[in-house]
């Protein structure tokens, strides 16, 4: 099971059978380490309808065929009026898929959708469970995804948008992960972080912490 961090919030999940891309924000983005046009997925996961995430994910699934999995009101608010074809579910329902399922879970965060919640997802996938927290604040409810047993916490770190580094260090003492990964930062001067600093601190309350730079991959 592969992860490859290609910037800001967007991650290349790959368990050798499936690749699964999740809110591809290429273009635009100074620190991407892939194109719009290089990406690859056999499916796109996109947590809320802001541009740095909804990102590239239309132009992506034009080309490769992948769907993008969402919720159903941001299906309906972006994808479905692009043409795109779309996986949808709700908050706090499992999407079965071809490489296992993914769980939607809740974010504290704007979707950019009138109607629409912003959520997070929770991978079961090549033998491993992966939360990508999507753009949250931080929130007791995820007190509740030390029950689903983690090992991998894709968290954010930015700031100003997010939590930033002190929440997102309360947020794993309740998650409970295995290893954290930090992400949503640095790719604009307003969410500018040291995640080698957050990750020292993740590691001093006792968890495991790893910096991915765009472009470098983890196999877990
Ligand atoms: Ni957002
Ligand atoms: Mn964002």
């Amino acid at each position: 099971m592969d992860i490859t961090f290609l910037g800001h919030a967007c991650f290349l999940l790959n368990d050798g059978t499936c690749k699964v891309l999740t809110d591809p924000f290429l273009t635009g983005n100074g620190l991407a380490a892939v194109s719009a046009e290089e990406a690859e997925a056999d499916y796109i996961f996109v947590t809320h309808g802001h541009g740095d995430h909804v990102g590239d994910s239309i132009e992506i699934s034009r080309r490769t065929g992948a769907p993008v999995c969402c919720t159903v009101d941001l299906a309906a608010g972006v994808f479905s009026p692009a043409g795109v074809e779309t996986v949808v579910g709700n908050l706090g329902g499992w999407i079965p898929l071809p490489f296992g399922k993914t769980k939607i879970f809740q974010a504290l965060h704007g979707s950019g959708v009138p109607g629409c919640l912003s959520c997070g997802f929770i991978f079961e996938m090549g033998g491993r469970k992966i939360y990508h927290a999507g753009d949250t604040g931080l929130m007791a409810d995820m007190a509740l995804l030390a029950d689903e047993e983690i090992d991998v916490a894709l968290l954010p770190i930015g700031d100003l948008y997010t939590m930033g580094p002190d929440d997102a260090l309360r947020a794993v003492k309740m998650i409970r992960p295995k290893l954290v990964i930090p992400m949503h930062y640095d790719t604009f001067p307003a969410i500018c972080q040291n995640p080698d600093a957050f990750a020292a601190a993740v590691e001093a309350a006792g968890f495991s912490a790893k910096v991915l730079r765009p472009g470098e991959s983890l196999t877990i």
